[in-house]
This record gives structure tokens, sequence and C-alpha cells, in this order.
């Protein structure tokens, strides 16, 4: 699991403990070690965070004894006397919200299917799930660590300073003659789409977007418009992964692929499918503006309010670039507008609504439906449909139709 070994036959210089004594959640204040009989392996490190993720790993390696130095006997009682409180502070959701946060500044979710091809990825590789957030570097070494991740209840992620190694590493994937597989090959390219989605996203919020940034995700957009277009079944592939719609890059690749997989069951044109497609994958630009803790279902009308700000942030912050087509703008504004006048920001109806802002509603509320936040389990795509279509007056008539029946159709 760790690269780094520590060669000691000073048995003095270590003490037993129990992993049980251990809370997930907390940091480890000193480093931990396991015995194999002739040597002592470094298995945390010190202030690493001890997730459930790590607490999975470790016993699916069967590793039984785990020992500290004597060096950190005090740290490890002091550590004790504190569990109690560290205990009751698992049960506080801010507690989650803080680690998720940190964690997500740091790290950046992929698909771990694009793993199992068997070219390494030399990157650490984290994990995340909830309840407790936490981070265990882990490098792919060989066919049975793959395995163990791909068990794994938890999402998977690199740092995102490794982000450029992550998108050669996939460039390599489809340049390989040896990988066949269309659906791996698909998940691939929405990988790349991602991870472009990702860079823009960042360049917005610096207020740096290059060109040459922008002119690579239409590239990525028109490619995958060719793959809905040349194999819509397996375009369908892409869609439904078990992540979570925090990450607001996976959010907006969802939203994308399905409204472009959405545009051309109605038949659109391979100009309207771009635009829609570039649409789609900003219409939430305005979020990254907006607090965390303001959602569209907060108790508190403040953060209600903030929340909704995001429609006009997103027209805002797209403003300046004028390769960015207006209709991408004004999608940014209104995807929150609905059929019937019940959507905000403007409270507009029917014909005022622009049709691209329509389709876009239906796949980005039943990505958000489908995911609910981190904190529930994942509902069936047959209950949302269900659910969507409790409202029809939301939305535009003959897309719902459409819509419900694309979605139903594909399979998975
Ligand atoms: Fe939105
Ligand atoms: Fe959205």
């Amino acid at each position: 699991m760790k690269k780094t070994y520590t060669i000691d036959s000073d048995e003095e210089r270590y003490i037993p403990i129990s992993l049980d004594s251990l809370v997930p959640g907390s940091k480890i204040p000193f480093e931990i070690y396991t015995y194999d009989g002739t040597m002592y392996k470094s298995l945390l490190d010190k202030g690493s965070t001890y997730s459930y993720f790590a607490q999975e790993m470790i016993k699916k390696q069967a590793l039984s004894r785990f020992f500290i130095r004597q060096a950190n006997a005090l740290s490890f009682n002091e550590y004790l006397q504190s569990a109690a409180k560290l205990r009751n502070m698992i049960l506080d959701p801010t507690f989650f919200e803080s680690r998720y946060k940190e964690f997500r500044d740091k790290w950046f979710i992929i698909d771990k299917m694009v793993l199992g091809s068997g070219l390494p990825l030399k990157v650490c590789i984290g994990g995340l799930r909830f309840p407790v957030y936490g981070e265990l570097p882990f490098s792919i070494e060989n066919e049975s660590s793959y395995k163990q991740l791909l068990d794994l209840n938890a999402d998977i992620a690199i740092r995102k300073t490794d982000i450029d190694t992550y998108y050669t590493y996939l460039d390599n994937l489809l340049d390989n003659p040896e990988i066949q597989d269309v659906l791996i090959k698909v998940r691939i390219r929405r990988e790349k789409l991602k991870v472009w989605c990702f860079r823009v996203f960042e360049e917005i919020r610096n207020n740096c977007l290059s060109k040459d940034t922008l002119l690579k995700l239409y590239k990525h957009i028109t490619l995958l418009i060719g793959l809905i277009k040349n194999d819509f079944t397996v375009a369908g592939k892409m869609l439904f992964f078990d992540v979570s719609d925090i990450y607001l890059y996976i959010h907006s690749t969802n939203v994308c692929l399905m409204s472009m997989m959405h545009g051309h069951v109605m038949n659109m044109d391979d100009n309207s499918l771009f635009n829609l497609g570039i649409s789609a994958i900003l219409h939430d630009i305005g979020r990254i503006y907006i607090d965390d803790d303001a959602k569209e279902d907060s108790h508190d009308e403040l953060q209600r309010q903030i929340y909704r700000s995001h429609v006009l942030k997103g027209k805002e912050s797209l403003e300046p670039y004028m390769d960015i087509p207006s209709v991408a703008k004004i999608v940014a504004l209104t995807h929150h507008e609905r059929e019937d006048g019940s959507g905000y920001l403007y409270g507009l109806k029917g014909d005022k609504i622009h049709h691209f802002s329509k389709i876009i509603a239906l796949s980005d509320t039943f990505e958000r439906m489908r995911v609910r936040g981190y904190k529930y389990p994942v509902i069936k795509r047959t209950q949302i449909l269900q659910e969507m279509s409790k409202n029809p007056q939301i939305y535009d008539a003959k897309l719902l139709k459409d819509f419900l029946k694309f979605v139903a159709g594909l399979s998975l």
C-alpha cells in the first residue's frame, strides 16, 4: 500500500496499539506501522485522516498488528482522551461538510473503471466516502490492488496537481490498440470531457479563460456528438455514474451528455447540438461563486436567495467571452425558469423561455434527483421519471414526453 518501508529490527522502539482505538474521521497525530514478522512498514502517515476508506483498505489487506513509535506514546494517550469527543463530532453534519470541502479542494474525482485497462497510472489515488471523508494515498501497483480499488464503496480521486498526468494517461489509453472495449473507450471520452470541463471552470474562476482552453472544450463536445450519432446505445453508457452532483464538473458533464442525447432524439442538426452542448456544460457556471452552504432547498430564505443568484452570476461571468455563444449566456440565466412561471429568476412562462433552457432543465432536474446530494442513497431511474411526470405543468409537454421516452429506453 505504501512504497516507503522502514526497516528496523529494534522492536523495543515500537509499542502495539489496537486499530479499534482509532476514530474514523480523525487526523492521526503520529505515524502508524504494521509488522509483518520481519520489518515495520509505515501504514498511516502522521497528519493523515483515518477515514472509513482507510479502515476498509486496511481490513482488506488482512493486517492484524499495529504499532506506534514509543516516542509517540504521550501523543497517543492524548489522542485517546479526545477520542470520545471526536466520536461525538462525527455525528455532527457540519463535521462532514468541513471534511468534504477540504477533500474537494485538493482532489479530482475520476472514473475508476478506466483504470482497469492494465496500463498503470503513476499517481497517488485517494478515496472519499460518506459519512467520513478522508484520503489514503494509494498507488496501483498490480492487478490485486486494482481489484481492491474497484471493490471499494468510495469515490476515487487523484490530486488536482496530477490532472495533466491523468489526461495524458487517458490519451495513451485511447491510442493503445490493445484496448478495444467500446464501453471503456466511451468512458475515457467522457473522462476527457470532464477534465476539460474542470479546466474551463478553473480558468473562468480565475478570470483567465483562454481561447485555446475553450476551443479544446468545443472539440470534445464535437467528438461526443459524433459518438452519440454513431452509436446511441453505447453513448448511453456514459450516463448514470454513481457519483455526486456536489462536484460541479461531474454534474455539468452529465447534464451536457444527457441534453445532447435528448437533442439527438429530437433530430436536432449538428450546429444546434453543438450549441446545446456548450450551453449545458456551462449552465451552472454561476455556482462556482456560490458558497456551499447556500442550497436550493435550504431552510433559510437568505441562503435560498444566494443559491438562486447563481443564474445571474453565471450569465455575468460568461458575458465577457465573445467566443461563447450568446445562447449559452441565456441558458445560464434562465435554466431554472419553468413552463408555468413557477421558476426563477424572473418567473418567465412558455414562449418567453429559450428552447435550450427547457431541454437542459429536464436533464438538470433528472441529474439532481438522481444523486440528491451525497448523503442519500441513489434513487432508481424509473422512480425519478415517475417523480418528474407528477409535475408535467412545469415542463414543455412535448419535451417532457420525448425525455421520459428517451431516458426510459436507454439500456444501461
Ligand atoms: Fe442551476
Ligand atoms: Fe445544474
